[in-house]
């Protein structure tokens, strides 16, 4: 998958699947279920020894879905997603390292932010959307909303907290093209090799936006 802006990656599909993957197998039989289900985007995380290979092993096998990596906190981590074929990489929280490095590889970036004070930070730096993150503590649609009334430039992608639930009523705010969560790609549901249970939840996902 080609190289993306940001804002691209975010009209992909409402929700952004943030995945914590056991295996690099798992995270293709995960894209695989997602794509079938109608959601373009996966994020897969670095917080498994996994993330590496599963990125790039979803590369090669789901070409057709855009394939970032997450909870990206150093510049060497950022390079390693990039070189395993990342099309975007998201951080929970400012790190400059891994910002600069994006851009010096011309790789779409989503920082994430908690408060204004952050949010405006990432501006100064010339980024046009952030993470905001997590969204259920900073307050729900009701804080963006605010936060939104400051930096009318910006897209958020809401995350932490958000579920099929409370995800319409971050998606009903111009601001918002699409959340992030982990609610699609259940940890069970991996450990059984239930990936239609994944493919339904895409499917009423996708139908979100
Ligand atoms: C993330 O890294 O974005 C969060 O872990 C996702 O949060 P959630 O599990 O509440 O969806």
């Amino acid at each position: 998958m080609k190289r993306h802006q940001v804002r691209e990656v975010m009209a992909i599909s409402p929700v952004i699947p943030v995945v914590v993957t056991p295996t690099a197998e798992a995270g293709v039989e995960i894209a695989r279920a997602l794509l079938a289900g109608g959601i373009g985007v996966i994020e897969v995380t670095l917080r498994t020894a996994a993330g590496l290979d599963a990125i790039r092993a979803i590369g090669e096998h789901v070409p057709d879905i855009c394939v970032g990596a997450g909870t990206v906190w150093t510049a060497a981590e950022a390079q390693n997603a990039s070189d395993a074929g990342a099309a975007f990489i998201v951080s929970p929280g400012i790190s400059d390292a891994v910002g600069d490095r994006c851009a010096e590889l011309d790789l779409a970036y989503l920082p994430g932010a908690q408060t204004v004070s952050e949010i405006a930070h990432h501006r100064r730096r010339g980024l046009d959307a952030v993470k905001l993150f997590p969204a259920s503590v900073v307050g729900g649609p009701k804080a963006i909303k605010a936060y939104a009334s400051v930096f009318p430039d910006l897209q958020f992608c809401p995350t932490g907290g958000v579920s099929s639930d409370n995800a319409p009523d971050y998606l009903a705010l111009d601001c918002i093209p699409c959340v992030g969560g982990s609610w699609l790609v259940d940890k069970t549901a991996v450990a059984e090799g239930n990936w239609q249970a994944i493919t339904d939840q895409a499917s009423a996902a996708a139908k979100l936006g």
